[in-house]
């Protein structure tokens, strides 16, 4: 597990956007996990400009969505699905087949869930997979608890996610009860993770998971068993930390 704290938000978004970047240069037809919430917008604007600007390819990728609110339709403003075509999908040469989110109006969501595992499988597994964390140390809407070997299926939120994304609806009875989520064990099989923290709200969720022992009560921890994480955090999510970490990736010279 590589930590790197990075001084901004937008230093950590860059880094971010370049290690995809470099994924998708090295295999145009990588598979992506990709993640919603704030965390991400830095990484999927950085994105848009090296496709407008570098001519990063798009058009052969596949991307995989963590999650998705149960009940809401694709249109609607809060849905996962508006989130990633508005802030990244739209801007780039993705070819919409090739994009996978979960659906919360699936009339069948366990039948659902089920074929989503299959079609990551088919796509030959996630190469790389995004997260954000939660304020809990939730990873996708994995809440405190999970067991850390799930797979993708409906979870109930925890009342503290529901109140920190109330802010997107009307009122709290507005907010969904339920998600479909990738399960802690899809995420673990992608190739590569990538977190991503910013903001001293996620200081203590951030020391748990790298510090921490690893428990399904803080889910992210168990990124501390993945043979190739990042963890990239800006300076107040990095507050809790006891331990020095650098700015910059591990580069391997070889003589
Ligand atoms: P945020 O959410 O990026 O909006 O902080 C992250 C998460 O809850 O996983």
């Amino acid at each position: 597990m590589e930590v790197i704290v990075k001084e901004s938000y937008d230093e950590v978004s860059r880094l971010s956007a370049e290690l995809i970047a470099d994924l998708i240069r090295r295999k145009p037809r990588a598979v992506l996990g990709l993640a919603t919430g704030s965390t991400p917008l830095g990484t999927y604007k950085e994105l848009i400009r090296l496709h407008k600007e570098d001519g990063l390819d798009f058009s052969k990728v596949t991307t995989f969505n963590l999650d998705e609110y149960v009940g809401l339709v694709h249109e609607h403003p809060q849905s996962y699905h508006f989130f990633m075509w508005e802030n990244l999908f739209k801007h780039l040469n993705v070819n919409a087949k090739n994009v996978h989110i979960p659906d919360g109006t699936a009339k069948d969501i366990p039948e659902f869930c089920r074929k989503y595992e299959e079609d990551i499988i088919r796509a030959g597994g996630l190469d790389l997979q995004l997260l954000g964390i939660g304020g809990n140390g939730h990873i996708a809407f994995n809440e405190p608890g999970s067991s850390l070997g799930s797979r993708t299926r409906v979870k109930t939120l925890d009342d503290r996610t529901r109140q920190d994304n109330a802010r997107f609806f009307r009122n709290m009875n507005e907010v969904p009860r339920y998600a479909i989520t990738m399960g802690i064990g899809t995420i673990m099989d992608a190739r590569q993770l990538i977190l991503l923290a910013n903001g001293a709200g996620k200081a203590e969720a951030i020391a748990n998971t790298c510090e921490g022992p690893i428990t399904a009560i803080v889910p992210a921890t168990i990124v501390q068993l993945h043979p190739k994480a990042t963890i990239i955090v800006d300076k107040p999510a990095s507050a809790k930390l006891t331990r020095e970490y650098p700015a910059e990736p591990h580069v391997l010279v070889l003589a």
